[in-house]
């Protein structure tokens, strides 16, 4: 799940981040110096540092500059309190991946602690295209197909140019991994390659972390913040989904694109950036610029070089194999010998027409893998992980929608309020949450990719139905 190297001499918050985060999954590894902390990275090769500037002996910022020079791509968040700011910000400036301020909330930290570990995957793992499955060792874009090759051959040629790209595609077609691919085959691949998701942030926040804020400019902008832009000076930067990017902003890439620069918010600074962009999106564009959604100009100017990435219903001789390697990657993950599957499972996979494409053909070997007690899956398995109904004729299953209408009526009968439609959808939403919980012994990362939410938000829905389970790590 990763390790994070905490380094701060306050050993009780030390311990507070050991025990949040092994109830998240992580190892957490702590330090109380900045001293210590170097010679634990070089041990323990985490996978993100959370750093506190105020230390004892080599301070904060001396320990990054270290730290960011012996693995440049390594992310860490920096903690700091008031008085230390402007050493947060210097530190952002020279490649942080970014910084609180103390005290923070659990949900915002567990947040950028996810961000992070993300964002140092991308830069860190490689991903290889075209491969044999090695038994789910490392990272692949797995397809032979003549679509995939043209895909492969795409990425290869633009790589190597400092073109913008732009990746086009279904949902769950691989367009994350492609523009990782082009990333770690470009000239930059050793410099910062930042993601910005534009629908996972709402709308009035990504315009300062895109291009960051000068103090006053609005209220709450108590300090200079620097965006994710400018941050990303010398390396790319992701724009994924920029088909729901917000009109307003739509044009400030516009003028990055052919300006190179960016000023912040409430600053009267033009300040040059070198970013690649390689941007992402499963809209339709043509549409959403004929019904005004999105700038023309802009489109122009992204589509350049276009890669495409066809359905997974276009191409299924590729099923097979990716069958294989998810399951020998998902087996892995879980610590248990790989089953394999029969020839008749994966004729009925080749079948099926994948409205989810690659995700959702993960997504049910997966489920199917975590309910199988080690026989080979069958395609009855499938059809349970589908959801359907195994018994011969039938496609839905009735009782089940029976039983939630029963419920439905008695909460009707019994309550006199306004909320019922919460209500019932907290209720439904908790018993969801706790069955997957048990299925995955406690374990909320797993629980947390099964039910397609993020750790943070399961997180906070356990609080908020209270559903204290034991997990498998934690120690209360
Ligand atoms: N060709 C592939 N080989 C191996 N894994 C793949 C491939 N394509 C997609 N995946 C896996 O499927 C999942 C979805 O892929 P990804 O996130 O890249 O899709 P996307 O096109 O960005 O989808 P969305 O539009 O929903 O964001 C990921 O877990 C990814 O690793
Ligand atoms: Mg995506």
């Amino acid at each position: 799940m990763g390790t994070i190297l905490v380094i701060d001499d306050d050993d009780q918050l030390r311990q507070s981040f050991q025990k949040l985060l092994t109830q998240e999954g992580y190892r957490c590894i702590g330090a109380a110096s900045g001293e210590a902390g170097l010679e634990l990275l070089e041990v323990e090769s985490p996978d993100l540092v959370i750093l506190d500037m105020r230390l004892p002996g080599m301070n904060g910022l001396e320990t990054f500059k270290q730290i960011h020079l012996l693995e440049p791509k390594l992310p860490v968040i920096i903690m700091t309190a008031y008085g230390t700011t402007e050493t947060a910000i210097e530190a952002t400036k020279m490649g942080a991946f970014d910084y609180v301020l103390k005290p923070f909330d659990i949900p915002d930290i567990l947040k950028i602690i996810a961000q992070g570990l993300d964002a140092g995957k991308f830069m860190r793992s490689p991903v290889e295209m075209d491969m044999v499955p090695d038994g789910g060792f490392k990272e692949a874009i797995i397809g032979r197909s003549q679509p995939m090759q043209e895909v492969y051959k795409a990425i290869g040629r633009v790589s190597s140019t400092e073109a913008t790209v732009l990746i086009r595609g279904e949902s769950g077609t691989g367009k994350e991994l492609g523009a990782r691919a082009v990333y770690q085959h470009s000239l930059r691949k050793d410099k910062p390659f930042l993601v910005i998701n534009c629908v996972a942030i709402p709308e009035t926040l990504l315009e300062s972390e895109l291009f960051g804020y000068e103090k006053g400019a609005f209220t709450g902008a108590v300090h200079r913040r620097i965006g994710k832009i400018e941050q990303a000076n010398g390396g790319t930067i992701f724009l994924d989904e920029i088909g729901d990017m917000p009109l307003s902003l739509q044009g400030k890439i516009l003028r990055l694109l052919e300006e190179r620069c960016v000023e912040r918010l409430g600053g009267r600074e033009t300040i040059p950036v070198n970013v690649r962009i390689i941007a992402a999106t499963n809209r339709n564009l043509e549409e959403a610029i004929s019904e005004g959604r999105f700038r023309e100009d802009l489109y122009y100017r992204l589509k350049v070089v276009t890669i495409w990435l066809p359905p997974l219903r276009e191409r299924p001789s590729d099923i097979p194999l990716l069958t294989d390697y998810f399951m020998a990657r998902f087996s892995r993950q879980a610590s248990v010998d790989n089953p394999g599957v029969t020839e008749e499972t994966k004729a009925l996979l080749s079948q099926q027409f994948w409205h989810g494409n690659v995700r959702e053909l993960a997504n049910t070997i997966h489920k199917a893998l975590i309910f199988n007690r080690g026989t080979p899956l069958s395609p009855e398995d499938i059809l349970r992980a589908i959801g359907q109904d195994v018994h011969p004729g039938g496609v839905e299953d009735m009782d089940d929608e029976k039983g939630i209408v029963q419920w439905v009526r008695k909460e009707m009968m019994n309550r006199h309020r306004e909320d019922l439609f919460d209500a019932i959808m907290d209720r439904a939403a908790s018993i969801v949450i706790s069955e997957t919980l048990k299925v995955t012994e406690g374990n909320r990362s797993q629980a947390a990719k099964l039910l397609g939410l993020s750790r943070p938000t399961l997180h906070s829905k356990i609080e908020k139905y209270h559903l204290k389970m034991k997990t498998s790590v934690s120690s209360d």
